[in-house]
């Protein structure tokens, strides 16, 4: 039976989570995706750390070229983070012919088009489905189950961190920063929380939604973007009279002028679906011209949630290798539509 190899770069949160759902899942994984998986290589900084996982010696490497030149490894799992120097990584992988796992939203934000035309030129995979509000299979949603609708519209709760924070804050009244500190104690934050608070997080991410549900190259500066930072307790509070909650939304439509992508804090009607996402929970709503609304729940950040994703994008990049077909078929991410300035 053949197994298909993967190389993991990186062994942090997400990274570890992998991990432990390849192990712990191995035999309905392997199962499902018809061939055996074996991690034989993973990149880390330093051999010496204590990372709270058992992993066998000589897996880990400090050596890129153990994963990137090794033609045994045809799988390349990035969940390392950060641009520099993850998306040289990544690219190298791609043109040594191995197909590419990532959740990395800021690189597939701001170098999807090049890592597209590495993948397509090379005949790999490129899949992201963890890039996008952690375990919920909204990428998928939108590229395979839905690709038969024009969509319309796109929104929702894409960021874990803020929907924890405004949470805490309608329930306890909890203060800004003492609700922060929880969120980055709990695993949900980036390394930098302001991309988190500063609505840069959730930017990111409906820019990949929005390029992918409307076929279009969407750039992030395009994005209008306000974060959760001024909210205070007493906006909290006055929405609460009002019978609203405050929550941070990801929004992108599609106008015949053109394409609308924002992200602000919105008021949302207690009675409203979204109003009862809690905690760090996600939800994100599509609105297609044949299947009408449609609404995708579960949780966006955190070790095994954004690792579910990872493993079955890993699945399908799997079954894409023994078939003989990986490769990225119909992508439509470089058409240029206009996007629609949205001033303050
Ligand atoms: N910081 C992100 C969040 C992590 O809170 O949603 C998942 O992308």
């Amino acid at each position: 039976e053949r197994v298909i190899k993967i190389g993991l770069l990186g062994l942090g949160t997400v990274g570890r989570g992998v991990y432990r759902i390849l192990q712990e899942n191995q035999e309905s994984i392997e199962k499902r995706a018809g061939v055996k998986l074996e991690v034989k290589k993973i990149l880390v900084k330093s051999l010496g750390k204590d990372r709270g996982i058992v992993i066998p010696e000589g897996v880990l490497t400090t050596d890129l070229a153990d994963i990137t030149s090794d033609p045994e490894i045809n799988i390349v799992v990035e969940v390392l983070g950060g641009i520099h120097p993850t998306l040289d990584y990544v690219l190298e992988a791609l043109n040594q012919g191995k197909s590419v796992v990532t959740a990395n939203k800021d690189m597939v934000a701001e170098h999807g088009q090049r890592l597209f035309a590495a993948a397509q030129k090379n005949n790999c995979d490129l899949l992201f489905e963890a890039s996008v509000a952690g375990g919920i299979p909204i990428i998928r949603t939108l590229k395979q189950s839905l690709a038969g609708n024009h969509i319309e519209e796109v929104f929702g709760i894409i960021n874990g961190t803020t929907n924890y924070m405004l949470t805490k804050m309608t329930q306890d009244g909890s203060d800004f920063q003492e609700v922060l500190q929880e969120a980055q104690a709990k695993g949900y934050a980036e390394a930098d929380p302001t991309a988190d608070v500063g609505g840069h997080d959730a930017a990111r991410k409906i820019a990949i939604l929005a390029s992918i549900a409307f076929n279009s190259r969407i750039p992030l500066h395009q994005v209008y973007t306000e974060g959760i930072t001024k909210i205070t307790a007493d906006d909290i509070a006055y929405a609460n009279e009002l019978g609203y909650v405050i929550k941070l939304l990801g929004i992108a439509k599609e106008r015949q002028e053109g394409v609308e992508v924002r992200v602000h804090p919105t008021f949302i009607p207690k009675n409203h679906p979204l109003a009862a996402v809690g905690d760090v929970f996600n939800a994100v709503f599509v609105r297609g011209n044949a299947v009408g609304d449609t609404m995708f729940y579960g949780k966006g950040a955190g070790e095994l949630p954004t690792a579910s994703a990872v493993v079955a994008d890993i699945m399908d990049a799997a079954r894409d290798i023994i078939r003989d077909v990986p490769g990225i078929i119909g992508c439509t991410c470089f058409e240029e539509k206009p996007v629609l300035d949205i001033g303050e």
